[in-house]
């Protein structure tokens, strides 16, 4: 679980320019939660997924991770619970390296789900089983350099290497939006069934207002460093497409 209590994030704190990024949000999210947060530009969606990453501290409140105060925490002291997908494809994997070591990579950074590194041949078959789920036929070209492939390839391989890691909480802001619409939607697809393999807790940041609709148990619209919306439950089963797009009108 995660629990954010009356965090705030200044920008240019007292000058002309001072921006409240995010302005007193208390939030929890639970385990195995599936989180969506929608808002207009520079409504601070991902001010906020920073804060939960550590790549930006809060200049106030408290935020924990399964107990544990990670408040002062730096993104890298993070990594045991939080793995996470960004907008570009080309930032969550190295380009040169084959589709293998990338994994092999990967593994060596933490402690990975169901896969052995030591023994090469065993590891090579892991590698190849995990990348064939993702229906893509890339398992037959895992020899192959990672800057060979296409954004949507990188983006799915990048998904399944990063919660392959021991980690329980799965970032995503705008993993699709650099995508064509065929393999944002093998993307999203692949992040929604890792998310219930592997049990994982998630925030998904988007602007595309289908997939908001499409994924998630739980709906968060965000305004001006503030909470505006939060569905969950039966209140987020009962959601109609229009109301999300009213939200926006
Ligand atoms: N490092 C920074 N320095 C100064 N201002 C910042 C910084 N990061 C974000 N901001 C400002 O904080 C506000 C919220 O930005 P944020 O990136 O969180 O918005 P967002 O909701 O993710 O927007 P978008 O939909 O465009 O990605 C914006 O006004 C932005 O200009
Ligand atoms: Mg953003």
């Amino acid at each position: 679980m995660i629990t954010i209590t009356d965090v705030h994030k200044i920008f240019n704190k007292g000058k002309a320019n001072q921006v409240n990024a995010v302005n007193g949000i208390s939030l929890e999210i639970k385990n195995g939660e599936f989180l969506v947060i929608v808002g207009s530009n520079g409504s601070g969606k991902t001010t906020m997924l920073n804060l939960i990453a550590g790549s930006v501290l809060p200049d106030k409140g408290t935020i924990s991770i399964d107990n544990a105060d990670v408040t002062k925490l730096p993104d890298y002291k993070r990594g045991q619970w939080i793995a996470r997908v960004f907008q570009n494809p080309l930032s969550g994997t190295a380009p040169d390296l084959s589709i293998l070591d990338n994994f092999r990579l990967a593994s060596l950074r933490t402690k990975t789900k169901g896969l052995s590194v030591g023994v090469n041949d065993v590891f090579k078959k892991q590698v190849q089983e995990k990348v064939a789920s993702l229906g893509m036929g890339l398992q037959d070209k895992i020899d192959q350099p990672m800057g060979t492939l296409s954004g949507g390839q990188r983006q799915a391989l990048t998904l399944l290497m990063s919660v392959m890691d021991s980690c329980k909480v799965l970032l995503l802001d705008e993993p699709t939006a650099a995508l064509d619409p065929r393999s944002a939607d093998v993307v999203m697809r692949t992040a929604d069934t890792l998310i219930r393999d592997f049990n994982l807790t998630a925030v998904f940041i988007t602007h595309n207002l289908k997939d908001a609709f499409n994924y998630g148990t739980r709906i968060i619209q965000m305004g001006e460093g503030g909470i505006i919306n939060d569905l969950s439950g039966t209140e987020r089963a009962s959601l109609k497409q229009n109301d999300l797009f009213d939200w926006f009108a």
